[in-house]
């Protein structure tokens, strides 16, 4: 793999990603780890990424000048590209001169190297305040900004080369160019990893691990559940079996998507508990919003070890055993909860971290190595329908936490309704892209009088919250045309009834959640 060493901020995730839309595989590693540890994985290729440190600042991550001499082609950015200048001898001074933002990169004349094929000027997106001042001794100095005379460096003999911007941030207009040419032209490698060696390679991986044990898995209705059992299926077939807990949270036509399309998408074994009578009951009267989520949660969790009891006595009824369990955990998880390399641990998820200690199954993870976009290419890959495959982030309890108020079938069947109008209105408009997501909430112990037709109406507002957003971490309300606002809010006013307000949610993430409860 192309190894990105991570020296903090956010972007070695990124870095990762843009490698790979170059058809490269890349992993990341804490630079806590040696240059021992580090050429024993094997890199193609090496990506120091940038950081928060300056590299004067005591304790700063310093980089071993050994890993220079291993033949293994690196390119440093940002704090890598510092980091490595001064391994090397280089000068970076404290200049005192901050660079932030949008600037303008001069490249010098006659140089190109990782510069190929990029303007003499271009923007490039800076957040530097120390710079190097003077390459090593036998690099070429590529390009320089108004606060850093040696903004891009390249030895061409070592294949060792040096960025101060950040190639990877969708701001440097020609970061992507810049990156690729380090990948295909510094460090030779050839573009590989694409979306179908990737099910080629995970069905593999699947059928070794799994050998002719039986498997079983949860499905969601999510995009990372079904992509995962969609994987399992293709490697091992009817040794899977699907358990698909309906808790009557999910919206309109989600259900169906999971019972129909993805078993016809995939002929998976689906076993359908159908519990929407179990979870009304147990929220019944309920209004408190953590209650509400403990009460879901836990009855899931029943639901869930029922249907499993039945496969598992299914199984031995037939003298086979279920050996192993699916789990959609993504590489971001990962990353974050350690990397599983014997790391420091950052933030346990809860797909990582928080499985219970006798957990009486081995784990299948095949998303293990992916990100989400590449979740959604191998979903697509492997046929599933594209409502899953391009669903946009929903919560594990469902519209229960999108009902202010207690929680009864009339009040569900209503949200799902100017859910479905909302969902169909953002769609029809082509601004899926544009939001992260939009939750739609019905205020239920709210009313207001309105007026429709010649009669007076007492009736509850619905709350529209599209957002938008990186990782859901922190949101800003999304400004949608006033014209689909004014047809979603049309439309739900005349077809749902009960409903006689529609109101706009423009609170950013912080101080409001995405989601209202
Ligand atoms: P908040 O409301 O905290 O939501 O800003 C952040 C993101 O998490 C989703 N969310 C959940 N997802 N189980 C989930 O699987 C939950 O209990 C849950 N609560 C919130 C929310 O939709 C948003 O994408």
């Amino acid at each position: 793999p192309v190894l990105v060493v991570d020296y903090g901020a956010q972007y070695a995730q990124l870095i990762a990603r843009r490698v790979r839309e170059a058809d490269v595989y890349s992993e990341i590693v804490p630079h806590t780890i040696s240059t021992q540890e580090l050429l024993a994985r094997n890199p193609a290729a090496i990506i120091l990424s940038g950081g928060p440190s300056s590299v004067y600042a005591e304790g700063a991550p310093r980089i071993d000048p050994d890993l220079f001499d291993a033949g293994v082609p690196v390119l440093g950015i940002c704090y890598g590209f510092q980091a490595m200048a001064s391994a090397l001898g280089g000068t970076v001074a404290k200049t005192g001169l901050r660079e932030y933002g949008s600037t303008d990169v001069a490249v010098s004349e006659g140089a190109r190297s990782i510069l190929e094929g990029t303007p003499d000027h271009q923007n490039a997106w800076m957040s530097h305040g120390d710079s190097v001042q003077a390459a090593p001794e036998g690099f070429d100095v590529l390009a320089s900004t108004a606060g850093a005379p040696v903004a891009a460096i390249a030895h061409e003999g070592k294949q060792l080369y040096g960025v101060q911007w950040h190639p990877e941030v969708k701001h440097s207009a020609h970061g992507q160019q810049v990156l690729e040419n380090f990948l295909f032209k510094g460090a030779r490698l050839n573009p590989n990893w694409t979306t179908g060696n990737i099910v080629e390679e995970q069905v593999e991986r699947i059928r070794q691990q799994v050998g002719d044990a039986r498997v079983i898995c949860g499905l969601s209705g999510g995009v990372d559940s079904a992509v995962a059992a969609a994987l399992v299926q293709r490697a091992v077939g009817d040794q899977l079996t699907c358990v698909f807990v309906d808790h009557g949270l999910l919206r309109e036509g989600e259900a169906e998507q999971v019972e129909r399309d993805f078993v016809a998408a995939t002929g998976v074994n689906l076993y359908v508990a159908n519990e929407q009578k179990r979870f009304l009951e147990a929220l019944e009267g309920v209004e408190d919003p953590e209650t509400k989520r403990k009460i879901i949660g836990r009855e899931f969790i029943r639901a869930f070890e029922e249907a499993e009891r039945a496969i598992i006595a299914d199984a031995e009824a037939h003298g086979e055993k279920i050996r192993f369990l699916v789990q959609g955990t993504l590489y971001p998880d990962v990353v974050e909860s350690g990397g599983g390399e014997g790391t420091a641990n950052i933030k346990s998820h809860h797909n990582v971290g928080g499985l219970p200690e006798d957990l009486q199954f081995e784990l299948v993870e095949p998303l293990r190595t992916l990100f989400k976009d590449e979740v959604r290419a191998v979903g697509a890959k492997l046929g599933l329908p594209a409502e899953i495959v391009g669903r946009q982030p929903f919560p594990g309890p469902g519209l229960g936490i999108r009902i202010v108020g207690s929680i009864n079938a009339e009040r569900l069947e209503l949200l799902r309704k100017a859910d479905a109008i909302a969902r169909a209105e953002l769609t029809a408009a082509g601004l899926d892209n544009e939001v992260w997501q939009m939750p739609v909430v019905l205020l239920a112990d709210v009313r207001s009088v309105g007026v429709q037709g010649d009669g007076r109406t007492y009736g509850h507002p619905i709350v529209l919250r599209p957002v938008s957003s990186e990782d859901a971490m922190t949101a800003d309300w999304s400004r949608l045309p006033y014209e689909l606002l004014a047809r979603i809010s049309n439309r739900i006013t005349n077809e749902v009834d009960g409903v006689n307000r529609v109101v706009l949610d423009v609170t950013s993430k912080p101080p409001g959640t995405i989601e209202w409860e």
